[in-house]
């Protein structure tokens, strides 16, 4: 294990992200740090790249290891969590849920139980707009009904459940953030997106356009203008900044709550297609192929609520935007985190 840092902010102690050497995790750090906080990321890097830890400590632990989580909660002096760390494939989840029962529901349960034990810090929680299941309106709000359709996004809703039970017994607070897709990378090319496999839209449209795989289009035959399904893309940098600003809530005496986190303008899979050709200057060759079980339509977040409540606001809303912080990223680093010598 790392040893602790030096501390500053030391006032409201260290911030424990759990997942913080994964994608968003990451760059939540990095708004964390920029935000004046200290950070230790605690990650098994089961997914995570040591690279990608660059703003605070890095413990390699897992989830399980409550002894652990409560060992790095006391050395770091820790004040709150932001909890990342998850198995976040919907189709995975259905083929074999038993491990995303064990990691995203059991794992943490282990945290919420230390965190109680040590003292009630408050906890931003990623969540997912697969708690809504088939939307029945859109944009959805956060006023729509949640019925999860897969395993993961039914692990995801128990721990939101688990949340409002965890403060009225032990006055536990909490913000779960419902991201839509998060996409981009970090605008300074810090870190950026590297998931094995890779499953989503924008770094598959990147990589068959450097020469890679064809990217296969689920489905071009939906009710929409182009036949493919609409997504809301949300910059991972902008949801990053929506994290440090849920903590501040809390950490302000804020109410607990629950936000939609998306950009309320959904891009079509053709659409995104030609942004990244617009951006990189590369034709992107695609294959149609039939349409994934569960996939909607249309998924588009009304972010309004977070925007009255936490005045939060993206500040890379554009489409073309992300693509071009993704094509940065990707371009600069062909071979993700494998290029970086630390990991
Ligand atoms: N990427 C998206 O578009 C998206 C959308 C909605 C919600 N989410 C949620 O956001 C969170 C982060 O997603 P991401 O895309 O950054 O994923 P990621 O896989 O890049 O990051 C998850 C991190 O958690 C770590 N981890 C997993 N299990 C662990 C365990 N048992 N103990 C310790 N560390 C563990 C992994 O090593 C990885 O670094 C997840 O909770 C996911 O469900 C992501």
């Amino acid at each position: 294990m790392a040893s602790p840092t030096s501390p500053s902010g030391a006032d409201r102690g260290a911030v424990l992200v759990t997942g913080g050497a994964g994608y968003i995790g990451s760059h939540a750090c990095k708004a964390l740090a920029e935000a004046g906080r200290r950070v230790v990321a605690y990650d098994n890097l089961s997914a995570g790249h040591r690279g990608a830890v660059r703003w605070g400590d890095l413990v390699v632990a897992d989830l399980h290891d409550v002894a652990e989580i409560r060992r790095t909660i006391r050395d770091y002096r820790v004040s709150a969590v932001m909890h990342f760390a998850a198995l976040a494939s919907v189709g995975d989840s259905v083929k074999d849920p038993s491990p995303y029962y064990r990691e995203n529901l059991e794992g943490t349960l282990g945290l919420l139980r230390v965190m109680v034990e040590e003292g009630l810090r408050p906890i931003i929680f990623s969540s997912t707009a697969a708690v809504f299941g088939e939307p029945t309106e859109t944009p959805i709000t956060e006023a729509h009904d949640t019925r999860p359709i897969n395993p993961y996004g039914e692990t995801k809703l128990a721990i939101e459940k688990a949340l409002g039970h965890f403060e009225r017994a032990y006055g536990l607070r909490s913000i779960a953030l419902r991201y839509f897709n998060a996409a981009g990378a970090d605008p300074a090319g810090d870190i950026g997106e590297d998931h094995r496999p890779e499953a989503h839209l924008i770094p598959l449209a990147i990589a068959a356009a450097q020469g890679g795989a064809p990217l296969q289009v689920y489905g071009d035959d939906y009710p929409t203008p182009d036949g493919t399904c609409l997504r809301d893309y949300i910059h991972v940098t902008d949801l990053a900044r929506a994290h440090v600003l849920a903590l501040s809530h809390l950490e302000g005496g804020g109410a607990s709550g629950r936000y939609n986190l998306g950009n309320g303008q959904p891009y079509s899979v053709k659409e995104v297609i030609d942004a990244v050709e617009r951006v990189t200057g590369r034709r992107v060759p695609w294959l149609p192929g039939a349409r994934r079980q569960g996939d909607p339509t249309v998924l588009c977040a009304s972010s309004d609520r977070i925007q009255r409540d936490l005045g939060w606001r993206p500040a890379y809303a554009g489409l073309d935007d992300i693509v071009r912080s993704a094509w940065r990223w990707h371009e600069a680093h062909p071979r993700g985190y494998a290029n970086r010598a630390e990991d």
